[in-house]
């Protein structure tokens, strides 16, 4: 295995090494946790996002031709291609991500460099912590600076988005790419997905609640598909809601009383995935009223709430995270804990009070040791700024 290469100095010295000079720049994106509004983004709903402390260090020079040549450290591995024609890579490689990007831009009408690019990370991979919006927001910055475009944020976020659709293949909403350009230190980000305003809500200071992550190891290779079997789903309710309902377009134009109204036009398993996207969006926005009124019991009831809905209507948990989550609600001080981003596997995020972080651990850990005879990893994070230079 490669040696991690976690800060900014041993990524320039890394880069320095394989390019004969030191870079340009380094850029940091970070991953994200979603405190909750989960599978609401691409219908149009609310989500309130964290950019986190586990991110993506890019290191950039210029080039004098049009080549970019790309050297992921944490694989040990090289790609390489031409900003003339860029071509798509086999699917699932690595260097799509920067591809997509560099394609999007240039779609675009922006005129790219050139560039010599060494990066590693600190997100898991696969994990849920949206790894891939920070590889395609740290190659867009460094385009941006290198390349001296005026790109807003949000244009960048909405870029590397389409990158992942047309490049990638995955159709995600807009919430990763969003907080991974526009988190801000110590604030959660509530997004509204539709017209993408969005506004910072301050977070309990660290004694008060920490935010942590705890990792199931569990990564599901079916999980791109059955994302995008919920999104049909999803778009089947507002079809068939339409009839009753005239003149919706997502379920985020259906409120909780009209979906009540309306629920038994629905069949059993769509209406199911309609509920929790209605109630999910009413939760969202209940639980950044009492983020903002201190009221962090009640925010620790909606986390509860939202992971229910996630579990029976949604359906996109699994046993182990069902485990993280029963044990997390079990410990004294734990004010809530839910999955975090698509589900299938990967992550759970619990609100805890400082001072019973460790407990959690511990609690967390032989209860999942207990049931599944694996340890999961358990990240204790801070709420960081969006992309840029460091
Ligand atoms: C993934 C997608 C996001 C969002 C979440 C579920 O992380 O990339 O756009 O849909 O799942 O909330």
């Amino acid at each position: 295995m490669p040696t991690p290469v976690v800060d900014s100095d041993s990524l320039r010295h890394r880069f320095a090494e394989r390019f004969g000079a030191p870079p340009a720049l380094v850029v940091r994106a970070p991953g994200r946790v979603n405190l909750i509004g989960e599978h609401t983004d691409y219908n149009d709903g609310f989500v309130l996002p964290v950019a986190i402390d586990r991110a993506v260090f890019l290191a950039a020079s210029l080039r004098d031709d049009r080549r970019v040549i790309l050297h992921a450290l944490d694989l040990d591995a090289t790609d390489e291609f031409t900003l003339e024609t860029i071509t798509r890579a086999e699917v699932g490689h690595w260097s799509n991500y920067q591809r997509g990007v560099a394609a999007v831009l240039q779609a675009q009408g922006y005129d790219l460099p050139g560039l010599n690019v060494a990066f590693a990370g600190t997100v898991p991979v696969g994990a849920g912590l949206s790894s891939s919006a920070a590889v395609e927001l740290a190659i867009a910055w460094a385009w941006c600076e290198l390349g001296e475009l005026s790109i807003e944020r949000a244009a960048l976020a909405l870029a590397c988005q389409r990158a992942e659709h047309e490049y990638v293949g995955t159709q995600c909403g807009i919430m990763d790419q969003f907080i991974s350009a526009l988190g801000r230190r110590d604030y959660a980000l509530l997004i509204d997905c539709r017209s993408l305003d969005y506004r910072q809500v301050p977070l309990p200071g660290g004694a008060d609640a920490r935010i942590v992550v705890c990792d199931s190891g569990v990564r599901r290779e079916l999980a791109a598909s059955a994302y995008n079997e919920r999104r049909a789903q999803c778009r089947q309710a507002v079809e068939l809601l339409r009839a009753r309902l005239p003149g919706i377009t997502a379920l985020r134009d259906v409120t909780v009383e009209g979906f009540q109204a309306h629920a038994e036009a629905l069949p059993a398993v769509i209406r199911r995935r309609a509920r929790h996207v209605i109630t999910e969006n009413a939760r969202a926005l209940e639980a950044v009223a009492a983020l903002e009124n201190g009221d962090l019991v009640r925010f620790g009831e909606l986390m509860k709430a939202s992971h229910r809905s996630l579990r029976d209507d949604y359906q996109v948990s699994c046993a182990e995270l069902d485990t993280l989550v029963e044990a997390a609600w079990a410990v004294e001080g734990c004010y809530g804990s839910r999955l975090t981003g698509a589900g299938f596997g990967g992550c759970t995020v619990s609100l805890v009070d400082g001072a019973a972080v460790e407990a959690f651990r511990q609690a967390v850990s032989d209860a999942y040791r207990r049931k599944h005879a694996r340890t999961p990893a358990i990240y204790v994070c801070t709420a960081e700024n969006g992309v840029g230079r460091i």
